[in-house]
Order: structure tokens, then C-alpha cells, then sequence
């Protein structure tokens, strides 16, 4: 059997989970550059046994070889569900055809999702609500609701007495790198990177979960993907300000070029936004990682989206761009949109009709034919000018 490692997180309290250190994609959609791990627990009390999620889709066979190093799954009592995606749920039949006496524990709208996916019988499933507790003998794991975090059936565990809160994908990072966040230096942009991904169109319901735990007594957090927090503070203050949608005086620009019109006039708003003391970032849409976009996304206080018109509507890269923006319901106040075109326009509208339910205040837009004159980049710069003054 392959060695693994089963590090004790804390008293009897043992990370089983697997790392997937080359995946590449999630959700076809979300870059992975650092691969990913699929976090699981298992705790250990003096009468029960708990295990906390489960692992993606190929892993299972490693992760039952984990749980029987520090315990034995067919004593399993409980399997807690505090997400039902399939990257935490899919071993969910696997466990529980091997544990015959373990019940699942979920909301009762994950229920409908167990229901759906792993097709168990009612007498495998316990319902716990907010505030529910089981005992597992000197050690009580406490339920807290946390839905549309970022599905509807979501909740946290807590386990009061050794101070852990396991609060599923909330707080977590894509990367197989490192078991604890003092591991990596670079984690909390990793962190930022996958809130604008995956929580930051769910805000709002952020907020209202910090606000949940915010008398919790706290040592450790353990999210579902990448190291768990020693130092919770070190996670808990950027989602503080993250999901109170707090803006740097920061303007994101992504863009599409088929000839540099476009391109010509994106950098002519960056370098007049960088002489009035506005921090800057450029996207390419044709090389970005989406990744890096919903990084800065998260507070950046502006976006400039460069969209040159082609077959009579955006470039298709641009119109990805734009939903996406669009989609991840980022905090931004304002817009810009800016682009070329060569014998009829049609990005302009196209973008802006994307943008009006974001709530953005659309400081301007310019549309030119074939390549920007003079005339039409110093337009561009009182755009950039009347932009800053906004923004400050
Ligand atoms: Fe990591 Fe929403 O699953």
C-alpha cells in the first residue's frame, strides 16, 4: 500500500483527505494551477466516529486506505455532508456500503440532493437543522446553516471542544500545496483568487455566515480545497472585507485585440489612470487565466472592458469576458467600455447591455472606426480622467 500521510490536525481530529496535484481544470471552468486537494476529517470520540465530507471522483480507494490508518470505516458512525457537490460527496455510496451501520447527516435540503445522487433510504439519513448537535462522547459537533455558500444545502460543523471549525468550500484555495497555511506564503491571493470564483456572487450570504460564527471560539479552520488556517485570523479578515464588498481605488481592464485598435486605446485609459494615482491591472483575454480576472475582480473598484466588433456583435473572447464579469457579481462601482471596429459597430451595445443589471455606473464608452485618431484617444483619456475623479 502506497505510504500516506494522515496528519492529526487536532486531538483525535485526522485530515483523510487526497490532493490532486495535477488537475488542470474545475467545473470547466475555473483554472487550476496549482492542482487542488479534496479536504476530509475524520473525529474521533470516545463512543462515535465522524468522518466530514469525502473526496472527489478517483480517489476513493486512497481515501478508505486513510480513514483505516487512524480508524476503522466499517465502525463509521456518522458521515457529515456539509456540501453536496461531488467533489466533497461523491464517495458518499463508496463509505457508506462499507460502513453499514453510518448515517448520513445533512440539511434538509441537502437530503434532496443525497436523495438525488447517492439514492439512500430515509433510515441513512439524519436531518440536523442550525444549531443541532451529535454527541460523539467528549466531543460534540455542532451544525451551523450556511446556504448558497456556494449551493443551497450547505453547512458548517464545529467541534467546540477542540475549537476546529469545518466550514466546506468557505474560506478555501484551490492548491494541492501545503497541509497548513504557514506552509505558503502566497495562500491568501490564492484564497482571494478562488472567493471571486466560486463565493463571490454569493456575498451577501457571506456576510450573514461570518456574522453566524463571529462569537465562535476559533483555533483552527479547516476549509474543503488547500491548508488548513492555524492562524484563522489570517483568512477570517480578507473575507471581512471582501464580502462587505470593500473596493481598492483599482481599475481592472480586460480586453480583446484583433489589430491594436482596441488594445491602443486600453492602454491610453491605463496610462491616464495610472498618472491620477489609480493602481491599474490588463487582462488579454486571449491569454488570461480567468482566474487571475476574478482575483482582481474581488475588489477592484472599476472595470474597462475593450471589445473590438466583429460579424456585427462582440468578439467572442470579449463576450466571455463581459458575462463573466457579469456573472461573478464583483463589487465594482463603475465602467468603462471602449472599442473598434472596421465597417459597423455592434460590440458597444452588445457590452452594455450585458452590464446594466451589474448595477455599474457606466462612466463611458467609445466606439471608433478602424484606428483610434488623436482625437479620439485624448477622448479616451478625459473618459480615464472623469473615471479617477469617480473612483476616488
Ligand atoms: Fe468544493 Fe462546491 O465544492
Amino acid at each position: 500500500m502506497e505510504i500516506y500521510s494522515v496528519p492529526e490536525i487536532a486531538r483525535d481530529v485526522f485530515w483523510v483527505g487526497a490532493k490532486d496535484w495535477t488537475r488542470r481544470m474545475f467545473d470547466a471552468l475555473v483554472p487550476l494551477p496549482q492542482g487542488t486537494s479534496y479536504n476530509a476529517y475524520l473525529v474521533k470520540g470516545e463512543e462515535k466516529t465522524a468522518l466530514i465530507d469525502t473526496v472527489n471522483p478517483g480517489f476513493e480507494g486512497e481515501f478508505e486506505d486513510k480513514i483505516n490508518l487512524v480508524s476503522s470505516l466499517e465502525k463509521l458512525d456518522y458521515l457529515i455532508m456539509n456540501h453536496a457537490e461531488p467533489d466533497h460527496s461523491s464517495a458518499i455510496r463508496y463509505i457508506m456500503d462499507r460502513a453499514p451501520g453510518s448515517v448520513l447527516v445533512t440539511t434538509e435540503r441537502g437530503v434532496k440532493m443525497a436523495r438525488l445522487y447517492h439514492d439512500l433510504p430515509d433510515a441513512r439519513i439524519k436531518v440536523v437543522a442550525d444549531g443541532d448537535v451529535i454527541d460523539l462522547g467528549g466531543k460534540n459537533l455542532r451544525f451551523i446553516e450556511a446556504p448558497w455558500l456556494h449551493w443551497p444545502e450547505t453547512m458548517f460543523t464545529y467541534l467546540p471542544e477542540d475549537k476546529v471549525l469545518f466550514p466546506c468550500d468557505f474560506f478555501g484555495a484551490h492548491t494541492a500545496q501545503g497541509v497548513y497555511d504557514e506552509d505558503l506564503e502566497d495562500l491568501i491571493p490564492l484564497a482571494k483568487r478562488y472567493y471571486g470564483e466560486i463565493m463571490m456572487p454569493f456575498g451577501n450570504m457571506g456576510a450573514k455566515a461570518l456574522e453566524k460564527i463571529k462569537d465562535l471560539d476559533i483555533a483552527i479552520i479547516t476549509p474543503s480545497h488547500g491548508p488548513i488556517y492555524k492562524n484563522p485570523q489570517r483568512i477570517l479578515e480578507p473575507y471581512t472585507k471582501w464580502t462587505a464588498g470593500k473596493t481598492d481605488n483599482k481599475a481592472l481592464i480586460v480586453y480583446v485585440s484583433m489589430w491594436g485598435s482596441t488594445k491602443l486605446m486600453v492602454r491610453t485609459i491605463a496610462e491616464t489612470l495610472l498618472k491620477e494615482g489609480v493602481d491599474v491591472r490588463i487582462y488579454d483575454l486571449e491569454v488570461a487565466d480567468t482566474g487571475d480576472i476574478a482575483r482582481e475582480l474581488v475588489d477592484s473598484r472599476a472595470v474597462i472592458i475593450g471589445a473590438p466588433t466583429v460579424l456585427a456583435g462582440m468578439h467572442p473572447l470579449a463576450l466571455y469576458g463581459t458575462y463573466l464579469v457579469k456573472a461573478l457579481k464583483p463589487p465594482a462601482k463603475y465602467g468603462v467600455i471602449l472599442g473598434s471596429f472596421g465597417w459597423g459597430g455592434g460590440a458597444l451595445k452588445q457590452a452594455g447591455d450585458i452590464l446594466v443589471p451589474s448595477k455599474m455606473e457606466i462612466i463611458g464608452t467609445l466606439q471608433v472606426k478602424g484606428k483610434p485618431s488623436e482625437e479620439d484617444l485624448k477622448k479616451v483619456e478625459e473618459i480615464g480622467r472623469e473615471l479617477a475623479k469617480k473612483m476616488k
